[in-house]
């Protein structure tokens, strides 16, 4: 299978590190252009095997799957110059950017994939929301293979997409500030701050390695931690006295 990546900016280069040290896709099928050099010579540098260029329709050329990270706005003129074969399918990365619109610029019969990770993909720790469109079971299978290598990918209908967004890609930034709020709960107690973020940071994830790993639910886990009359309790309930979990359900509702 070969790789082309259009865009090489934070989320562009963050799939290419992470498909180049994958084992889906040999280094040397995978070509990423950008209009500047800087960002091709740093993927270069560390996947020497890739191969880099300035000209999207070189590195598009010879791909069976293009991966589209560029911003939005940029996905009609860079589809618009690039000619695709019929055969080759798309991965647009483009917030917003639906399969109408997509279809617009390379065409109706395309094979199409909306692709959203978020920004944990660079820890190869992203949640991957994947819709389809004209696609096939196994290209569903290797599209969604090959971003299970990058954390977690999960294939949702379009119609879902930006719920899903709400809650995988705005809500790092939500889980990021419990972690910043905890934090300074610490070291209010004396915790050095960088202690502090660190225990945070690494209870946040047993929490969710708790999840993710066990056929379980928050509530189960919670209990465990709960000791009747003990201090956990203290504090939970002084969450729900502030309205967390009301804060939480209304700070995503916002951002619909
Ligand atoms: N960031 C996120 O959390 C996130 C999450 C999900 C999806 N997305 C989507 O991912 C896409 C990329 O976002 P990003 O955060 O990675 O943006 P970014 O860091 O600005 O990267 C965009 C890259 O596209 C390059 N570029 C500009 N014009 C181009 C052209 N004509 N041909 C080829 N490459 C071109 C830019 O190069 P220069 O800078 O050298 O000009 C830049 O390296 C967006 O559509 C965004 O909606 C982002």
């Amino acid at each position: 299978m070969k790789i082309a990546v259009i865009g090489a900016g934070n989320m562009g280069g963050a799939i290419v590190r992470g498909l180049a040290s994958g084992t889906k896709v040999a280094p040397e099928n995978i070509w990423v252009s950008n209009p500047s050099q800087p960002k091709l010579d740093a993927l270069k540098t560390c996947c020497p095997a890739l191969s880099v260029t300035t000209d999207n329709r070189q590195a598009a050329e010879a791909a069976d799957y293009i991966v589209l990270a560029v911003k939005p706005w940029l996905v009609g003129e860079v589809l618009g110059a690039l000619s695709l074969r019929k055969e080759q399918v798309l991965l647009s990365l483009a917030a917003g950017v639906t399969f109408d619109r997509l279809a617009e610029y390379a065409g109706t019969e395309r094979t199409l994939f909306r692709v959203i990770p978020n920004t944990a993909v660079s820890e190869r720790a992203s949640m991957t929301l994947i819709a389809s469109h004209n696609a096939t079971p196994e290209q569903e299978k290797t599209v969604l293979s090959l971003f299970d290598e990058l954390g977690l990918a999960m294939l949702i209908p379009e119609s879902k997409m930006t719920a899903a967004m709400i809650l995988a890609s705005c809500g790092i930034a939500y889980v990021l500030k419990y972690i910043h709020a905890a934090t300074e709960a610490g070291v209010e107690m004396g915790i050095a701050p960088k202690d502090a973020m660190k225990m945070v940071a690494q209870s946040v994830e047993g929490a969710a390695r708790l999840i993710l790993d066990n056929d379980t639910h928050p509530a189960v886990e919670i209990d465990k931690v709960t000791t009747p009359g003990g201090v956990t309790i203290k504090g939970l309930n002084e969450l729900d006295h502030a309205g967390f979990a009301s804060a939480v359900i209304r700070a995503m509702k916002a951002c619909l």
